[in-house]
């Protein structure tokens, strides 16, 4: 059995349909529940960024989330395979019609990417002040909390009906398979199988 950490969603729906595909069965979790096990698979449901920390400790043998998150925490995992789904980019968010002033002595940005933002600014030798907030980050530079956010871009919708303009990419990011080093050793054979069949699965796509 392979226990597989799933971030709720479009993310997690889009996922068990590869595996529908690459296996010839249907993936449904049932109503609210947050486990299903079906063909070998145990699949959990929980929340993105809950992902590693259920693989880390080997709750789940593997998981699916967005490049962006491991960046972020820097997790001890092994990185098997992009899914090629959810794709998005972690990108700053600017007030209409302004642009990202360098020559400031210090910029202030929001943004629930810390790390990601905090080693932009150190590459380019620049002083920052990262302020971290949970979630409707693009209200910050509207009410003078910081100039700017640095925040996921998918449709660009969000920013832009929230009067901000996308400003220049840090990364881009796509949902990854990845695993516990221990489960990766231990279940080698299984864990091989489900990366070439959903290898297989995703060239045809
Ligand atoms: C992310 C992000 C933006 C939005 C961008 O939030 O923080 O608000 O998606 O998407 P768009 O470019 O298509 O408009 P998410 O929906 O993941 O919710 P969260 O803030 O709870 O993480």
């Amino acid at each position: 059995m392979l226990t597989i950490a799933l971030p709720k969603g479009r993310i997690a729906q889009e996922t068990l349909s590869k595996f529908e595909q690459a296996f010839d069965e249907e993936f449904i979790f049932e109503d609210r529940k947050l486990i299903l096990e079906k063909a070998g698979f145990r699949f959990l449901n929980v929340r993105n960024q809950d992902v590693p920390t259920y693989v880390m400790h080997g709750a789940a043998d593997l998981g699916v989330v967005g490049l962006d998150v491991l960046e972020e925490k820097e997790y001890d995992l092994i990185k098997l395979l992009d899914l090629q789904l959810g794709y998005c980019k972690v990108a700053f968010g600017l007030i209409k019609g302004q642009e990202l002033d360098m020559t400031k002595s210090k910029i202030t940005v929001a943004t629930k990417h810390e790390k990601i933002a905090k080693r932009y600014f150190e590459e380019k030798a620049m002083a920052v002040d990262i302020i971290k907030l949970y979630g409707s980050i693009e209200l910050a530079p509207l009410v003078n909390l910081a100039d700017c956010i640095v925040d996921i871009v998918e449709t660009g919708a969000t920013m832009k009906q929230n009067g901000l303009e996308v400003g220049p990419t840090i990364m881009e990011s796509s949902a990854h398979l990845i695993a516990n080093k221990n489960s990766y050793y231990a279940k080698k054979d299984k864990i091989f199988d489900l990366k070439e069949k959903l290898e297989a699965v995703i060239q045809w796509d």
